[in-house]
């Protein structure tokens, strides 16, 4: 189902619109000529909600309806556009680019729309958005940065933060302000098209990983030149529908629904992410755009969230399950708390509609000046209103050396060793390797969805390093490294065999896999070829999720789990050629059959691999044990009042806590402390159940019960606690807690 028209975007519809921007642009940058000189919302000195209250007080109905309106670039016939309508955003769905795709095409773009916003009597720039999910990956030429799933196997948030910097200074080279990213969704089931976009199964991954948003945005909006809007999405549940579906039905207890997929974005809302959007999912057959409850209630009432909430790409015509959209569509979506919509092509269908709505009393005064409210709030934060135009200091960034090297960083960390027998790997510099794959030798496949396109390509559709040109460089001597795409003649002078298979790009639904979820058959049958010969054979699986593989495994002498690099390939050869040891784990329960799916840590299926699950070199040891015989100390000073040694076992509690409860059931989070002066290798925490109480599902834990017993062990994730560091696991359970029971937690 083409959902969107994405694929009729014109590409001719843009040499106009620059032209009409040139054209606009002759009456200079900066402050259009009709916003009233002297106006207090035009005075940066002033506090934010004073500049919103004055400037919502000047605005018409139809001033304050284009604020909440979003349109596609590629639907506007000119610039103009946004000034008659006042249309208060522009969007670049997925690989929607200005004609050549560079990044001055793009500022030029962006300037020219600006322009146009501020030529509205009241000057009200409009805020430009993309996706720009791994790197500004719309731009040719720009750093592609590693999917989320090989960021989650990477679990270094500190890095992820370092990511969402470059690409705001990427993004801000463009002139554009508004990254929808990042996708918080917990991806519970494989299948689902867009797990790639996931940081993982269990919500302290992306919950971890929220710290995208203060590389995109700074420690405050707008507290930099290159600070750009980030946005948690898709709320809520987009990543627990019933077989992976994409925008399929999320079937949970609420319990469930708040303890997997409400965290993350809890943690976003504490970073102080500027926008939300939401998924066209449902929760329990209701869609989420037009949950007031979650949206509303949940989201900005309880968490607090006060930026603005955007739909997505025509999401609102989904309510009613007819095409295009109604009065009672937008006056649904809007009461349940949407104050942008993505409209994204009949934007002027909409204003007419929404005005009909507010001046039929169906949706409230009170409800537009909300939404306007928050929407304003972050274009002032923002800076957009004393920096409109694109500041193109940060052009020259785009795909910039020292971008490429956090993304070859990244690249190296997300590699996860699965299996690694005789040691084959590390590649030995002097080994004569025979290369093969159909993803060995291309930026695209390497790169996934979301990459110049909405859906990716396949073939050299950016500048980047591919892994067998990693390979080849990492080497240092190239002509030891042959490559032949199906592993035609491979022979016994080769030393080891590399094969780099996997999937071809897709994005969101279009990469559902509702039957296998094997390698396709040119993946077969080059293997195969290759282990004909005899020749020790690593695998590199080049992929947006775990794929059905145990089946071919056993042939197999290493397996390495690479995800969706991006553009540096060279990270791969890093790690292949042992320059740097793998120590990434994996983000996601790996199956051991599609047939288990969905498949998730504490579950009690018998996983191929389990969450958490990575290898490294033997030759290398993350964690170097202290030196056994230090230096003596030339002249140890006598300890004046030394201190009784305190006790060097390690030890902890478990606190256990009832967080949420209803009639027939509970949830129950059980926090486990290292008490000890020494670090946790493990812990076990055991309780005796109340009568009549049954644990439903746990995460972030294993648990057996014996009688009324439970035994709940760490998962391979979380087992590691320094002094003082704490755990938590969590279970929903029928029954009642009452009396809360006592646990005791040993350690090892
Ligand atoms: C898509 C996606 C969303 C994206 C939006 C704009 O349908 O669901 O993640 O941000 O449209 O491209």
């Amino acid at each position: 189902m083409t959902r969107r028209g994405r694929l009729k975007r014109l590409a001719a519809g843009t040499a106009a619109a620059l032209l009409a921007g040139w054209m606009l642009g002759a009456a200079g940058p900066g402050r259009a000529a009709a916003a009233p000189e002297g106006a207090l919302y035009l005075d940066p000195a002033q506090p934010v909600d004073d500049r919103v209250a004055d400037l919502l007080s000047r605005m018409t109905l139809d001033e304050k309806i284009g604020q909440m309106t979003q349109a596609e670039r590629s639907a506007l016939d000119s610039p103009s556009d946004i000034t008659a309508h006042r249309l208060g955003s522009v969007l670049s769905g997925g690989g929607s680019t200005p004609a050549g795709n560079t990044p001055q095409a793009w500022a030029d773009m962006y300037d020219s729309y600006q322009r146009a916003a501020l030529e509205t009597p009241l000057g009200i720039p409009m805020i430009y958005g993309v996706d720009a999910v791994h790197g500004h990956n719309n731009v040719r030429g720009a750093t592609i940065f590693p999917h989320n799933i090989g960021l989650g196997a990477a679990g270094d948030p500190d890095l992820v933060q370092r990511i969402g910097r470059a690409t705001a200074e990427e993004v801000a080279g463009t002139g554009i302000d508004w990254n929808f990213a990042p996708c918080l969704c917990v991806a519970r089931n494989d299948r689902w098209g867009r797990t790639y976009e996931s940081f993982g199964e269990i919500p302290e991954l992306p919950g971890a990983m929220t710290t995208l948003i203060t590389g995109l945005q700074g420690e405050t909006l707008g507290g930099d030149p290159a600070s750009v809007l980030a946005t948690a999405k898709h709320y809520l549940g987009d990543g627990g529908t019933a077989g992976g579906d994409d925008q399929g039905n999320t079937e949970l207890s609420e319990a469930e629904l708040r303890a997997v997929h409400l965290p993350p974005f809890r943690a976003a809302v504490e970073r102080g992410v500027g926008s939300v959007m939401i998924s066209y999912s449902s929760w329990n057959g209701q869609k989420l755009h037009g949950h007031r409850y979650l949206i509303t209630d949940v989201l900005k009432g309880e968490l607090g969230f006060d930026g603005f909430v955007v739909s997505d790409w025509a999401a609102v015509d989904q309510l009613d399950g007819a095409p295009g959209f109604t009065g009672s569509e937008v006056a649904d979506a809007v009461n349940a708390g949407i104050d942008m919509v993505m409209v994204p092509y009949e934007y002027q269908q909409f204003i007419s509609t929404l005005r009909a709505e507010v001046q039929a009393g169906r949706v409230p005064m009170a409800r537009i000046d909300d939404a306007n409210r928050r929407i304003l709030t972050k274009k002032f934060e923002l800076g957009l209103f004393e920096r409109p135009l694109t500041d193109r200091s940060w052009t020259s960034t785009i795909g910039s050396a020292e971008h490429r090297a956090i993304g070859r960083e990244a690249v190296r960390k997300s590699q996860v060793l699965l299996k690694n027998d005789n040691e084959v790997l590390p590649l030995d510099r002097s080994a004569r390797v025979f290369v093969a794959g159909k993803s060995a030798d291309d930026i695209g496949n390497q790169s996934g969805g979301w990459t110049i396109s909405w859906q990716g390509d396949s073939g050299p559709v950016t500048e980047g390093t591919t892994i067998l040109q990693g390979l080849r460089e990492v080497a240092g001597d190239a002509s030891r490294v042959t490559y032949q795409r199906e592993g035609h003649g491979i022979d016994s002078s080769h030393d080891v065999a590399v094969a780099v298979v996997g999937e071809t790009p897709y994005a969101e639904g279009q990469g559902d896999r509702p039957g296998s979820m094997g390698l396709d058959q040119e993946d077969l049958n080059t293997l195969n070829r290759l282990r004909a010969s005899g020749v020790p054979l690593v695998v590199v699986l080049v992929s947006g999720r775990p794929l059905d593989i145990a089946g071919q495994l056993d042939g197999w002498d290493a397996l390495v789990a690479a995800w969706l690099p991006g553009t540096e390939g060279g990270g791969v050869a890093d790690v292949l050629y042992g320059d740097y040891a793998p120590t990434g784990t994996l983000p996601v329960t790996w199956m051991r059959s599609a047939s288990q799916q969905p498949i998730n840590d504490g579950d009690g299926k018998d996983a191929l691999f389990p969450l958490g699950h990575g290898l490294t070199y033997s030759g290398t040891d993350p964690d170097p044990e202290p030196d056994p015989d230090p230096e003596p100390d030339p002249d140890p000073e006598p300890d004046p009042d030394p201190e009784p040694d305190p006790d060097p076992s390690a030890a902890c509690t478990a606190d256990f806590r009832v967080v949420n409860s209803w009639s027939g059931g509970f949830q129950a989070e059980v926090t486990v402390s290292n008490t000890g002066s020494a670090a946790l290798s493990g812990w076990r925490v055991q309780w005796t159940n109340p009568s009549g109480v049954t644990i439903n599902s746990l995460w972030n834990g294993s648990h057996t019960v014996s009688g009324s017993t439970v035994t709940v062990t760490n998962a391979n994730w979380n087992g590691q606690l320094a002094p003082d560091a704490s755990a938590s696991f969590g279970f929903t359970a029928s029954g009642s807690a009452s009396p809360v029971p006592q646990t005791s937690c040993t350690t090892g």
